[in-house]
């Protein structure tokens, strides 16, 4: 069946299209229905079942024969190592490690933090909360123990499983420091944390942690339980319009039944095909297509330790492909803009066969025509960008290239899956002409596998997602769907950037921000950046009197947002103005800024790092009157 039918069969009996779905998953009591709507636009999929997501995940492909396949494979440049966990000795390590937990008390609900760097473990640790209905909730490692703090206090975990350290190019990141201090800094604590001791730089032990391999010792392998079908796999926290972060809920069934579709039909990889998704478990590319969707659907995934570029050049995507023979690639537009700038003629590419590659699947910000072009010429096959969201988990639209592959519109990411209704509103929620621009929203119910709700926060979901536009999901993003149904991502429409292909809040940094004594008045904006897509620029008015040299406030203020939010920020610049441009009624005309900031960062081949770029940008604001020159 081609897309157009597949789409239209879905739309005809969408009750029916996911109960065929669900077929391929091992359920422990099959599903007596679809969809269950309790009312108030909220819905849930499956609920009536029981499953584990270890299981399908492990469990099943052993039994099935692909024991001495490969689950996993580690490949970590950065710390010069290769390895491989058949689903074997996935099954025992998870099995050992889930026993473990359970030993000391986590049970069905408990939630457990992860916080941990790109190692095999990192999923193990995942799946074992799985096989025992505990909640996962992974925390990426580039944030500071401010944030890591709110997540302990928003989910409450019972335990925490942690690395020692992390490591990013020339510098270790050490996580026991960041990690003390985050319970410090809560209000709730854990009972115990298991460290995952890394030789490159093994850490103190504190009286609540234990050893990840003295913590099994003794205890036995726990069997899958199964849960309920909207049992919470994990909450997930992104970033929204505030300091808070939204604690994303992905119900068990659903996330197993739509993750497995889409392996086949958008990624057009087999069982036993090697899948690679170049992202970090901390953020839900990580979740889906690093460690869930492969595994569940019986892939080998790789887990890569590294950067695109300087670990140690810009061929390691390339070697990496070739080496382990990759299918399908999945990674961020500014993944290839990176290694684009660093090695323009595909010098390094040329040392490699690429030619197991099918296809590059691009997602997480806007992929720009450029560097979709240059990756095509580049691997000589397809490039899909797609469309998703922390919330959905999955493609909201994309190219399904394993149904059929359909034309590549430079710019679109193509069509809506099955699953989603996604139409484009005006102001008052009424669909536009095509080729008009309007806010993206999704006719509710959402298919199976996106969120049912936020952690602890039905009533932020509900102002969040479904007030604006009732009966539908509002996405937060802004564009416009063409002729064909093919879907342009223009912007959002609130104040999320993206920054490199990770999610922020202007809003988290505006907060810490305001924090600083000198500053009165602040606003944090996503500038147009040649590299990362996006760069938050911040406009500080000081308070009266103050007269301290600019410069200095500004790096205090750099390395606040560093120190509570993370180097993952990327916050690195900011202006002193005399006023923000403002509305009457006194709202920061954001938009204007980034109109001045993006016009003259266009106007050179250069990143929001370059001085010269914040010099540029400051005269704008002079000229119109919002800063003394
Ligand atoms: N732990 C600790 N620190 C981290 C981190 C982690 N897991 N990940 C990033 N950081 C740090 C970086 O070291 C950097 O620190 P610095 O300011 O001291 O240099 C800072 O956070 C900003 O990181 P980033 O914006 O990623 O810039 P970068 O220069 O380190 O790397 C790219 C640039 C393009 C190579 C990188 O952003 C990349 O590979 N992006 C792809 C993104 C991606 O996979 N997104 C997921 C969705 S698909
Ligand atoms: P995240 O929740 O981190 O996956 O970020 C989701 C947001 O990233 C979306 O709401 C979009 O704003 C943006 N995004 C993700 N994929 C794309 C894409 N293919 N094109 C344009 N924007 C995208």
């Amino acid at each position: 069946m081609g897309y157009r039918a597949e789409y239209n069969s879905w739309k005809a009996n969408p009750e029916g299209w996911w109960m065929r779905a669900a077929d391929a998953i091992d359920w422990d009591v099959a599903p007596t229905k679809a969809l269950h709507d309790l009312g108030d636009d909220l819905y849930e999929w499956f609920a009536d079942a029981k499953v584990n997501t270890c299981w399908n995940a492990v469990d099943r492909h052993v039994e099935q024969g692909r024991g001495d396949q490969a689950a996993i494979i580690y490949d970590s440049p950065i710390t010069d190592t290769k390895s491989r966990v058949t689903y074997n000795e996935l099954l025992e390590q998870v099995s050992g490690l889930a026993g473990a937990l359970a030993a000391k008390g986590v049970g069905m609900g408990d939630r457990v933090i992860i916080y941990m760097p790109m190692v095999p473990e990192a999923l193990v640790a995942m799946l074992a909360c799985a096989r025992i209905g505990a909640v996962h909730s992974v925390v990426f490692g580039g944030f500071a123990a401010h944030e890591l703090a709110v997540r302990i206090d928003d989910c409450t975990p019972k335990a925490i499983i942690a690395a020692s350290c992390g490591l990013e190019p020339g510098r270790v990141v050490e996580y026991k420091p960041l990690l003390d201090g985050a319970i410090a800094q809560a209000d709730h604590t854990p009972d115990f944390t298991v460290i995952l001791q890394r030789s490159q730089h093994p850490c103190e032990m504190g009286a609540a942690d234990v050893d990840w391999h003295d913590f099994q010792k003794g205890t036995s392998l726990a069997d899958c339980v199964p849960v309920a079908g909207n049992h919470p796999a994990y909450i997930l926290y992104t970033s929204g319009t505030t300091g808070a972060p939204k604690g994303v809920v992905r119900h068990t069934a659903g996330h197993l039944v739509a993750l497995n579709w889409t392996m086949k039909n958008i990624y057009q990889v087999e069982p036993g095909d090697v899948f690679w998704a170049a992202s970090d478990v901390g953020w839900v590319v990580g979740h889906s297509y690093i460690c869930y969707a492969p595994l569940i659907h019986g892939n080998t995934t790789v887990v890569f330790e590294g950067k695109p570029v300087g670990t140690p050049d810009a061929g390691t995507f390339w070697r990496v492909i070739s080496e382990h023979k990759v299918r399908s690639f999945f990674t961020a537009p500014t993944a290839i803009r990176a290694v684009k700038r660093e090695d323009p003629k595909g010098l390094e590419r040329q040392k490699y066969d690429l030619s197991c590659l099918r296809a590059l699947y691009l997602a997480g910000e806007r992929a720009d025509p450029d560097t979709i072009e240059w990756a095509r010429d580049m691997l000589g096959v397809p490039v899909y960008d797609h469309w998703w969201q922390t919330e959905t988990g999955f493609t909201i639209a994309g190219n399904p290239a394993g149904l059929e592959a359909l034309p590549v519109k430079v710019g679109s990411p193509t069509v809506a899956m099955p699953g989603f209704d996604v139409q484009i509103l005006d102001d008052g929620g009424h669909p536009v002409a095509p080729g008009e621009l309007g806010a993206i929203a999704i006719k509710l119910p959402l298919p199976p596998g996106t969120l049912p709700t936020l952690w602890n926060a039905g009533d932020r979901f509900r102002k969040s997602y479904l007030t604006t536009f009732p009966g539908y999901y509002e996405t937060g993003d802004a564009g416009m769907m063409d002729e064909d149904g093919y879907l342009y991502i223009m912007a959002r429409t609130d104040d999320v950037i993206n920054v490199a292909g990770h999610r922020l809040s202007t809003g988290a940094m505006e907060e810490v921000l305001a924090g600083h004594p000198d500053v009165a008045e602040c606003a944090v904006v996503g500038v147009s950046d040649q590299l990362k897509g996006q760069a938050p620029v911040g406009l500080l008015c000081l308070t009266t009197g103050v007269n301290r040299p600019h410069d200095e406030i500004v790096g205090e203020c750099v390395k606040r947002v560093r120190d509570q939010i993370g180097p993952v920020a990327a916050f690195k610049q900011a202006v002193v103005v005399d006023r923000l441009p403002k509305t009457r009624s006194g709202k920061i005309l954001r938009g204007t800024v980034v109109k001045i900031a993006d016009n003259e960062a266009f106007k050179m081949p250069a990143t929001i790092d370059d001085p010269v770029i914040l010099d540029e940008i400051k005269e704008a604001l002079q000229t119109l009157g919002y800063a003394k020159g």
